[in-house]
């Protein structure tokens, strides 16, 4: 096949694609300025205390006057926050829909966070391009506090708010975890707030926690104490790999982590030995699309820049590895259940769950 016979009849031409790319520039800018003032605390601050020159932002946070004023200008030409230019030292302000997508981590539009999981990887860009060359890669605990924090703060809202509900209209699965003493075990639980609001949705379930990275166990277990869970919640150190002996856990969950794992056939295997007979395993990934199909919508993208910088590399970290990266498609899933030994993955009824879609994996009977 000759190189013209794989063009679309969407192919740019050099001056559409030259203005895409101009775009995109314009949007990594914006992306990362908004790292800039998340973490430095100057929309924060903006929020706390209304219209402010640079100098009162930069008095305030402890912050360089320069850099502070080089930046509200930057943001005010991006039409991020407003400005009153009308006295010789302007004034910079955040609008509330800004400031509840940027500061209200309890908010389902709550993305402030998002920036984050850039900044970890771009940290990283040496040792990623040394993997793209060799193979390797660069492991979740390596991509730092930006990574972990974004993940637990982007998920956070959805769990909390629309978890339980989800989980309740799903009957049978309902039902097992209503049962008073249910044992449920949670895979991957990063900054737990999965198993927390399970823990507060039933109320007489006890959860175990199996995750591998130390910085999240700890974090995991402020957050439980924190809400008032840590009595029912066992956050533990440990590979998904070990799940327990069989018989241990009603039901299994793992959200948005299978794809990271490099063996997750052997974590979904030890999983499926450790259920009750007839338990069963939820799964919360990616909702990407049933196959590649060369061009993609938003949520394919997204998952492919995630995987690109992220999740294959993490995934890659150790060998063996099943190498999946973050556009993991059912089938994928469902080979790699049916592998473990499960009957495979069902698709669950819960829609418009943010970006991701559950599943079942049911044990044969
Ligand atoms: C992308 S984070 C998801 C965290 C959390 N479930 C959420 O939805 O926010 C993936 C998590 O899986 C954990 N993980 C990866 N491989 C694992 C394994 N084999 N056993 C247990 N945890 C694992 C990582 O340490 C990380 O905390």
């Amino acid at each position: 096949m000759t190189l013209t016979q794989i063009h679309t009849d969407h192919a740019p031409s050099a001056d559409e694609f030259a203005e895409r790319l101009f775009t995109s520039t314009l949007a990594t800018a914006e992306t990362m300025s908004i790292y800039l003032g998340e973490r430095l605390g100057w929309y924060a601050d903006l929020a706390d205390h209304g219209p402010s020159t640079a100098d009162d932002v930069a008095a305030r946070t402890g912050t360089h006057r320069r850099y502070v004023r080089e930046w509200l200008e930057m943001q005010a030409a991006f039409g991020i926050l407003d400005a009153d230019t009308t006295s010789t030292t302007p004034k910079f302000a955040i609008a509330p829909g800004v400031a509840e997508v940027l500061l209200d981590e309890h908010s389902l539009a709550y993305l402030g966070a998002l920036p984050r999981m850039f900044a970890a990887a771009f940290t990283h860009l040496p040792e990623l391009m040394s993997a793209y060359r060799r193979g390797g890669g660069v492991s979740w605990e390596a991509l730092g506090a930006d990574a972990r924090e974004c993940q637990a703060a982007l998920n956070r809202p959805w769990f909390a708010q629309r978890l339980g509900p989800a989980i309740a209209g799903v009957d049978h699965i309902h039902r097992t975890l209503s049962r008073p003493g249910a044992r449920i075990l949670d895979v991957g639980f990063g900054g737990g707030w999965s198993t927390i609001a399970l823990a507060q949705a039933y109320p007489e379930a006890l959860f175990t926690g199996l995750d591998v990275d130390a910085e999240s166990v700890a974090m995991a277990r402020r957050n439980a104490a924190d809400h008032g869970v840590a009595d029912r919640v066992d956050f533990r150190l440990a590979d998904g790999n070990t799940a327990g002996e069989a018989g241990t856990f009603d039901i299994a969950f793992a959200f948005e982590c299978i794809h990271d794992m490099p063996r997750p056939v052997e974590v979904l295997r030890s999983v499926r030995a450790a259920l009750v007979p007839g338990g069963s395993m939820v799964v919360m990934d990616e909702a990407v699309s049933g196959e590649f199909a060369g061009s993609a919508d938003e949520v394919d993208r997204l998952m492919y820049g995630f995987s690109i910088f992220v999740c294959l590399p993490d995934g890659m970290c150790s060998e063996p590895s099943s190498a999946t990266g973050t556009v993991m498609r059912p089938s994928v899933l469902d080979g790699y259940a049916k592998d473990a030994g499960f009957a495979g993955a069902a698709t669950l009824p819960i829609d418009d769950f943010s970006f991701f879609r559950f599943y079942e994996l049911t044990t044969r009977t």
